[in-house]
């Protein structure tokens, strides 16, 4: 570490803005180093009191001048760090999300989809229950013998965080042993965590005498509070816990929705107390009304209600798709609103050199939370609203969604507003706006892009924030900012760049510690930070690519199909032949769509790509892709469905032999394991017995189903 200046207010004051901007961006990096070091590796590097002097040196710049104050600035960080601490918990049963409804007719969509999909006539009785949505964190508490062993958070739903010295210390909700003498050797009980309305204000009262930030809402509070490396700060914290379903469980404890909250209740935990049991939609939309209007007297915030099918054998039947339940869904509250002023409408280039126009706002708070900034979505949308630069507007937002710009009040227009118009050049490289067309729908696409392809600065820098960002690559110290300055600096221009920088640095052909933000310590922890990611699992390598439409879970999918990067690239290259056997068996998976396919196949033809993913796999190493669920039944295995199935729909069939780790093709191949075939099957049972595959019959592979667990 440098020599340590003296901190006084005279002398840092005296720095000016230029010194104090380039001090800040300094610190920035340095104080990011130390954190990782000191949290994640516990291998600090420098003695505390060291430690504690750039955070102090931060402080003083920063009350010195505050216009400076930069968005990753240390000091507004402090729970990053903590966060990163957590252990991971891959979760035994994954911790679905659900789908939304937004009004009645979605409701009813919803009960005939789920009719549909088990065979049932539309004027059959189903009951549902209707609970309360709380608007907290889920969590999973699993208890072995009884007593609570592991708390995690939901995380990606797959992956979560291990809290459980947290979760301990909430003190009557969360019990340490469950009560009774037959209770399952394992279990999961799954909740939600929340801060009642009152204890949120006291605690924000509290923070405000001390001249702590403030939390926004109720929800934030409560994930703020658990997510704390110091359990005894969880535990001064006012959190309530509410049961309402099982994740993994050795013995079902009950064989309905309605009689699990009941035994969960029993076990000694709390339940909610308006959950009741619906017989049809009359039912549902009733209570619906009902606590659309007690919503504001119930004391904790709750953002809709939650439908579920009460029997648990129908749920197993119905089971669930990427990320939701079949056997569930959220009817949504309607989303909170206010007025504020439409200060200027700014372009942002996306990685695809899609132009979005964003609202730029006079803070309002919405629901609990300041907005400043909403999307505007495209030119089309603006004209259709009007909207003025000026104008008074009423601002939405619901959940975690980004704000959106409702509409303008005609009323308080002031006088002398233009139309707006949309730039016909991109604001990042200045080629020309264009709006392409669609050839299926005979018009234009409602987005504007930027026709300046790999020309474009703007959209090159994206696509590098997205390949270093945390659901990519993840490399730390390589932030936006960062990014922005080593490409201006021309020390990266395409990913693989990222990973010969040390190489150059060290050749002498670039020098890193010249850099505005970097110094001799930060430099050595970003180099280790990028060595770190040259493994890197295959759905993170291939979602790190900006392919257009080929977001998260279809790198997932993709990942899981394909298994490793080779078999991937050789089968994208393969698809480009229109009649091939890649193409086919791409277009079969489920999940991947003509849109999706196209894209994938226009990105691996395009020699500049081609290069660039050379280039990458001399420094990186994709990882072969492994289960998660390394013991379910059929992981890793290809499953065919051929002919009709007699006793199950066919979206039943695929459903449950996912739920079992397998993944489902339409095309018999090399890679298949297993063909399932129903009544009338030819062809792909021919080709199945060429390739020396196993064939079994419809009772065959429903037996496998048999002992399936919840
Ligand atoms: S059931 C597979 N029930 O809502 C079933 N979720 O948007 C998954 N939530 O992640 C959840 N109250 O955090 C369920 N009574 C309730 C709930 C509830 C709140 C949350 C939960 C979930 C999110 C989904």
């Amino acid at each position: 570490m440098g020599e340590r200046k003296e901190i006084t207010v005279h002398a840092i004051k005296e720095l000016g803005d230029e010194q104090a901007s380039k001090e800040l961006a300094r610190l920035a990096s340095e104080i990011i180093v130390h954190d990782r070091l000191y949290f994640q590796e516990d291998a600090p590097v420098i003695p505390d009191a060291d430690y504690d002097y750039l955070r102090r040196y931060n402080e003083v710049i920063e009350s010195c001048f505050p216009h400076l104050i930069r968005d990753d600035s240390p000091s507004l960080r402090v729970g990053l760090s903590a966060v990163k601490k957590f252990g991971k918990v891959v979760h035994a049963v994954p911790m679905l999300s659900l789908e939304n409804a937004f009004d009645e007719q979605d409701s009813c969509e919803f009960i005939s989809r789920v009719k549909r999909f088990l065979h049932m006539d539309a004027d059959e009785p189903l009951a549902f229950t209707g609970e309360p949505k709380i608007d907290g964190l889920s969590v999973s508490l699993r208890y072995e013998h009884g007593l609570f062993t592991l708390g995690s958070t939901r995380g990606d739903g797959y992956v979560g965080e291990d809290v459980t010295v947290n979760l301990r210390r909430i003190a009557s909700d969360v019990p340490k042993q469950l009560p009774g003498e037959d209770i399952p050797d394992i279990i999961e009980i799954r909740g939600e965590v929340y801060m009642n309305r009152a204890d949120f204000s006291a605690l924000n009262e509290k923070r405000k005498a001390s001249f702590q930030s403030l939390f926004a809402n109720p929800r934030n509070a409560a994930a703020g509070s658990l997510r704390q490396l110091d359990p005894s700060v969880t535990a001064s914290r006012p959190l309530k816990f509410f049961a309402y379903d099982v994740g993994e469980t050795s013995l079902p404890l009950a064989d309905t929705q309605m009689g699990v909250v009941k035994a969960l209740k029993s076990l000694g935990f709390s339940t909610n107390p308006l959950m009741r049991l619906c017989e049809d939609l009359t039912d549902l939309c009733a209570f619906y009304a009902y606590l659309e209007q007690e919503r504001s007297s119930l004391g904790y915030d709750i953002d809709g209600i939650v439908y579920k099918v009460n029997r648990r054998d129908l749920q197993r039947r119905l089971g669930s798709v990427t990320r939701h339940p079949r056997w569930a869904i959220a009817y949504k509250f309607p989303p909170e609103q206010a007025m504020t002023i439409l200060r200027s409408i700014d372009i942002n280039v996306g990685r695809s050199g899609a132009l979005t126009p964003v609202a730029r706002l006079d803070p309002v708070t919405v629901g609990g939370v300041i907005v400043t900034n909403a999307t505007l979505h495209n030119e089309d949308e603006i004209a259709r609203k009007d909207l003025r630069v000026g104008d008074m507007v009423i601002v939405q937002r619901a959940g975690d969604v980004i704000p959106q710009v409702l509409c303008s009040v005609p009323e308080h227009r002031p006088f002398g507003t233009l139309a707006y118009v949309f730039p016909e050049f991109c604001p990042g490289c200045g080629s020309r706006s264009v709006r392409d067309f669609n050839e299926t729908s005979k018009k234009r696409y409602v987005v504007r892009r930027c026709s300046g392809g790999f020309a474009c600065v703007a959209q090159a820098v994206e696509m590098l924030r997205h390949f270093v960002s945390g659901k990519a690559f993840d490399i730390e110290g390589l932030g936006a900012r960062q990014v922005s300055l080593l490409f201006e600096m021309g020390i990266i221009k395409t990913p693989a760049d990222i990973f010969t920088i040390e190489r150059r640095q060290m050749a002498g052909l670039i020098d890193l510690e010249q850099c505005e933000g970097f110094g001799k310590i930060s430099v050595a922890g970003l180099f280790s930070a990028i060595n770190r990611r040259r493994k890197i699992d295959l759905d993170r390598f291939i979602f790190s690519l900006s392919i257009r439409h080929v977001g998260q879970i279809t790198s997932r999918i993709l990942a899981r199909f394909y298994g490793d990067f080779k078999s991937f690239y050789s089968a994208m290259k393969g698809a480009d032949e229109l009649e091939s056997e890649d193409r086919r068996e791409l277009l079969s998976i489920s999940g991947v769509g003509k849109t999706a396919l196209s894209f994938l196949v226009a990105f691996f033809s395009e020699p500049l790509n081609e290069k660039e993913i050379e280039r990458l796999l001399q420094e990186v190493k994709p990882e072969i892709w492994r289960p998660l669920f390394q013991n379910a039944k059929l992981a890793g295995k290809t499953v065919v469905f051929t002919g009709s199935l007699e006793k199950i729909t066919r979206s039943e069939a695929k459903s449950r032999t996912e739920a079992l780790g397998a993944r489902i093709s339409d095309t018999v191949s090399k890679r298949t394991d297993i063909v399932v075939a129903g009544s009338g099957a030819g062809r792909k049972i021919k080709k199945a017995v060429e390739l020396g595959i196993q064939v079994i019959n419809e009772e065959a592979w429903m037996g496998l189903l048999d002992d399936e667990r919840i």
